[in-house]
């Protein structure tokens, strides 16, 4: 049996449980495809899949995201032949090849690398259905943008300031900062030397923000909640810092706020819907409106060195995996 490498995770815990190992290729099903993979995404999400704190049937293969080319196509399946470039989102992607659901593929054209393909991915769509679905960003509005300069938080100012809002991001280092304004942000607010809800009434004049964005969880959820303008929106999306703890609902009442928890995939859950989704993140991409911000590119048997950084906090943008074929 044909085999390849791939990141396994047997039991759950630290960084040492990712063993890259070889595995068998996988083989194309009913309404599948087998992806031969170029380039994988990293995400925060790879992390809590690894930990335990999102739990997936053991063994798995981790990833959620990659680029390449079509490399098997199996029964039933139409539209898709071997050697179509496309990009994936689903299961089981730090491996040589992928298998995916023919819906979770899409096609991209021959101007979009594997590369920036892997790197816009579910970080470009999740940033853009936040913005337009969870809270629609509208011209004047102030936005407040927490780990501004993390892979989600800079296309968070990119889109938002390309919507006509006041962008203000939250980082924790002056270099963080520096490429969070490069990338929208209007103002910055340095999270380890500065108060942030008093900055935010300084910056909007005792106001607070229309929409937060807030990727970073427990460490932020009550200065999100203290930032935020009368009817204004917080949305919550993810646990950077650990699970925002659970709240009584009647401190909505102070300020008529209102809060959302959204998850990518709830936008992705028909084929029509992810195709107009990456249809228009692509448009925006050869716009100029999304750029991509690739901080390393690891090779796959790295993978944990890439984990020991994204959680370090150190990093900013996308953190790519190279498959090694
Ligand atoms: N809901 C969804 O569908 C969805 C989809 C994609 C991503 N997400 C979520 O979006 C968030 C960002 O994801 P990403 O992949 O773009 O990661 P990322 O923002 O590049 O990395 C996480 C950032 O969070 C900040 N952070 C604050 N406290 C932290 C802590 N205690 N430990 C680690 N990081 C901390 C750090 O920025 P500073 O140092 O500047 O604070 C860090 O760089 C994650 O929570 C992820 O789960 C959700």
């Amino acid at each position: 049996m044909a085999t390849m490498k791939a990141i396994v995770v047997e039991e759950t815990g630290g960084v040492d449980k990712l063993t890259y190992k070889d595995i068998p290729i996988p083989q194309p099903k009913e309404g599948t495809v087998v992806i031969k993979n170029h380039f994988i995404g990293i995400n925060y999400i790879d992390t809590y899949h690894r930990s335990g704190l999102y739990t997936l049937p053991l063994p798995f293969v981790l990833g959620r995201e990659s680029a390449g080319e079509i490399s098997a196509v199996g029964p039933g399946v139409e539209g898709f032949k071997v050697g179509d470039r496309v990009v994936y989102i689903g299961g089981s992607t730090y491996a040589e090849y992928s298998e995916g659901k023919v819906d979770a593929v899409e096609k991209i054209t021959n101007d979009i690398s594997y590369e920036t393909a892997a790197a816009i991915g579910i970080q470009a769509l999740t940033a853009w259905t936040l913005v337009r679905e969870s809270y629609p960003v509208k011209k004047g509005d102030y936005i407040l943008v927490h780990a501004a300069a993390g892979g989600v938080g800079l296309l968070l100012c990119q889109l938002s300031k390309y919507l006509g809002a006041t962008v203000i991001g939250t980082v924790s280092s002056a270099e963080k900062a520096a490429l969070a304004r490069e990338n929208g942000a209007d103002y910055v607010i340095n999270y380890t030397e500065e108060d942030v809800v008093a900055k935010v009434n300084e910056i909007t004049n005792g106001l607070g923000c229309h929409g937060i964005f807030d990727g970073v969880g427990k460490s932020t959820w009550d200065i999100s909640l203290q930032s935020a303008r009368r009817l204004g929106s917080v949305i919550s999306f993810g646990n950077a810092s650990g699970v925002v703890p659970p709240i009584s609902i009647s401190i909505l009442a102070q300020k008529n706020l209102k809060i959302m928890r959204p998850a990518l995939y709830n936008y992705l859950a028909t084929r029509e819907e992810s195709h107009k989704w990456w249809g228009e993140v692509f448009e925006l991409l050869a716009k100029g409106v999304i750029k991509t911000h690739i901080y390393k590119v690891y090779n796959l048997e790295d993978a944990k060195q890439a984990h020991i950084d994204i959680e370090s906090r150190k990093t900013t943008g996308k953190l790519l995996l190279k498959a090694t074929l």
